[in-house]
Formats: C-alpha cells, structure tokens, sequence
C-alpha cells in the first residue's frame, strides 16, 4: 500500500502539528510504502520570502528525521528536487477545467487574502494532483480542509484514463477523526493553529522547557477541580489530558485514573513535565541535524533518488500517451 503525505514548509511547528502530523508519518512508515513530501513548490503561490522558504525547508527536513522517520524505509524529499513534479502539474492542468479551480474554496478564500493573486495559487489543485498521482498512490491521509483538493484530484485521474488510457490510480482520501486534535490553550474550543491565536496558546516544537512549563501552566482551566474528560464542561482540561495522552501514549482513562483526587495545579505540571520530556530528545535530534547541512542534505538526497525513480514510470507514460514525440 503507497502513502503519499504533503507538508508545507512554512510557520513554526507545534503540538498540534505532532500529534496530527509527525507522529502519525512514524506510524504510518511501519504500515507500507510512504512518501513524505515537503511542498516547497506550493509554498510560492503565496507572496514568500526566499530566505523564509529555504530555511523552512531544512527545518521541517530535519524535524520529519527527528520526530523518527527513517530515510531508507520512508521516502522523505524536498519536492523541487524531483522536477516531474513541475512537470505534471503542467501536464495535468490540460484536463483539468477553469470552472473546477475556480469553484476551489481554499481558492477563493486565500484570493481574498492577497493583493497580488498569482497564477500558480490558481493551479495549486493540479500541482497537488500531480504529487499524488505520480506515485500511484493509494492513500492520502489529509486534513479536512484538503478534501476538496483530494476530490479534484480523483476527477482529474479518472478524466486523463479515459481520455489517454489506463494511468493513474484512484486515491483515497484519509481523513482525522473530529476528537484526534490539539486545541488551543488560551481558546480551548479552538484547534491549536499556525494561523490562529496568540503565542501563549501553542506549545511549539522547538519550545524551551521553562517555556513549555510555563504556557501549560497558565494554560486556560475549566471551573471544578477533578481531572476529567469532558467536552462540554471542561474543554480545557480535556485538552491537556489529550495532551498528556500524546506525550505518554496513556489512554485518557488512565490519565484520568492517575490523577483521581488531585488538583488542577498538580496535574498541569505533570502535564508540563511529560511534554518536556517527550520534546527534550526530538530537540537535541533536530540541532544536531539542523547544525549539520551535508548530513541533512545527503539524508534529502537518498529520498529525491528514491523519488525520481519512483515517479518516472507514470511521468513517462503520461507523455507518451498524450502523444509527446519521444527521443529515441
Ligand atoms: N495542500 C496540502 C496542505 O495544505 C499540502 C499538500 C501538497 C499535499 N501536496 C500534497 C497533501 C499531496 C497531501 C498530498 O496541507
């Protein structure tokens, strides 16, 4: 089975973003085949900084390598360095209608956000489309937000097979159960978010550890004083044992059991000490890898040969079946 994941190289990753993100990549390299693409090409259809996205990029290589995935069994890459990326998404944008992209709703939404609306956001769904189908891809799993993404890119698929001929495999979307996030802090009833919020209400990746103590400390309570799992009356501490379970891999029922009879106070730095605890050793992984760019680079490099390889066949078949002379 193929796994294909995106990640964008941009914003300072948090908790959240390991708990729905990095986490699940190490689990999901044990399960098949998977790809994990930084998106670096997707990162210029908004105004960028260029010395934002290179260092983006190494940061979130090194991260991917820190949080336990392992360059020979996954295949991790940077996606400018496998150009039949470029390459289909411009194949891909013959069948793919003005109508379709136009109707995209991350579209519209990022279009009202810029002054300068590019192109290249406007053919993002076939840049996208073309990652996945380059690998034949069976799953994609993938936030809520991207499901649109993911629908276009099955239309697309099954509209070059009938036009050109058996090529693509159809993927399936995967996508996070409603429970399975990280909230805010200070906005309990908020997802923890790159976009959202203030600094107080995410415990970064990169965190230090009187920093992370102290942001779970003032973290946002409920009324009441048991350590309990509930929703609706008490957002906040549901949130930090959810965040407890991500950091000790306990069930919510032990940690609810562990902290029976203790107070709020007592549970937040147990809560604060667990995270530093599970942080402290990614840390030290991403310096020592971060410090090191020929190391980082040759790591890169393994999963851009593994890639070119993997996607050559279906780049070939797509220009041949859409009749591209080919040199001989
Ligand atoms: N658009 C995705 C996001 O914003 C990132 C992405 C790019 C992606 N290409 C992908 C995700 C291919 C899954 C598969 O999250």
């Amino acid at each position: 089975m193929k796994v294909f994941s995106g990640i964008q190289p941009t914003g300072e990753p948090h908790i959240g973003n390991y708990s729905g993100g990095f986490r699940q990549y190490a689990a999901t390299q044990e399960q098949g085949e998977a790809y994990f693409c930084i998106v670096d090409l997707h990162a210029i259809t908004v105004g960028h900084d260029p010395k934002e996205l290179y260092d983006g990029t190494l940061d979130i290589g090194a991260m991917l390598f820190a949080t336990g995935l392992d360059p020979e069994r996954s295949t991790v890459f940077v996606q400018s360095h496998v150009t039949a990326h470029a390459e289909a998404a411009w194949l891909l944008g013959s069948v793919t209608s003005f109508g379709e992209l136009r109707r995209m709703t991350q579209f519209k939404e990022k279009a009202d956000q810029q002054e300068f609306v590019s192109a290249a956001l406007f053919g993002y769904p076939t840049l996208m489309a073309g990652d996945i189908l380059l690998y034949q891809t069976d799953i994609v799993p993938i936030g809520d937000d991207q499901r649109q993404h993911l629908e276009l890119t099955r239309d697309v698929a099954e509209r070059f097979n009938q036009r050109f001929g058996e090529t693509f495999r159809i993927p399936d979307g995967v996508y996070p159960e409603a429970g399975a996030r990280v909230m805010d802090l200070q906005e309990p009833t908020k997802k923890m978010s790159k976009s959202f919020g203030t600094e107080a209400g995410k415990v970064l990746l990169m965190d230090d550890a009187d920093t992370i103590r102290r942001k779970v400390k003032r973290a946002v309570a409920d009324s009441g004083r048991e350590v309990r799992h509930d929703l609706d009356e008490k957002p906040g501490i549901s949130n930090l044992i959810e965040l407890m379970t991500v950091a000790t891999g306990e069930t919510i029922q032990e940690v609810e059991a562990r902290f029976d009879g203790h107070g709020y106070g007592d549970f937040k730095e147990a809560v604060g000490e667990a995270l530093v605890a599970l942080l402290t050793p990614i840390q030290e992984r991403y310096r020592e890898l971060r410090s090191d760019p020929a190391e980082l680079g040759r790591l890169l490099a393994i999963g851009a040969d593994k890639a070119r390889e993997a996607s050559a066949p279906t780049l070939e078949a797509m220009y041949e079946r859409m009749g591209f002379a080919q040199p001989s």
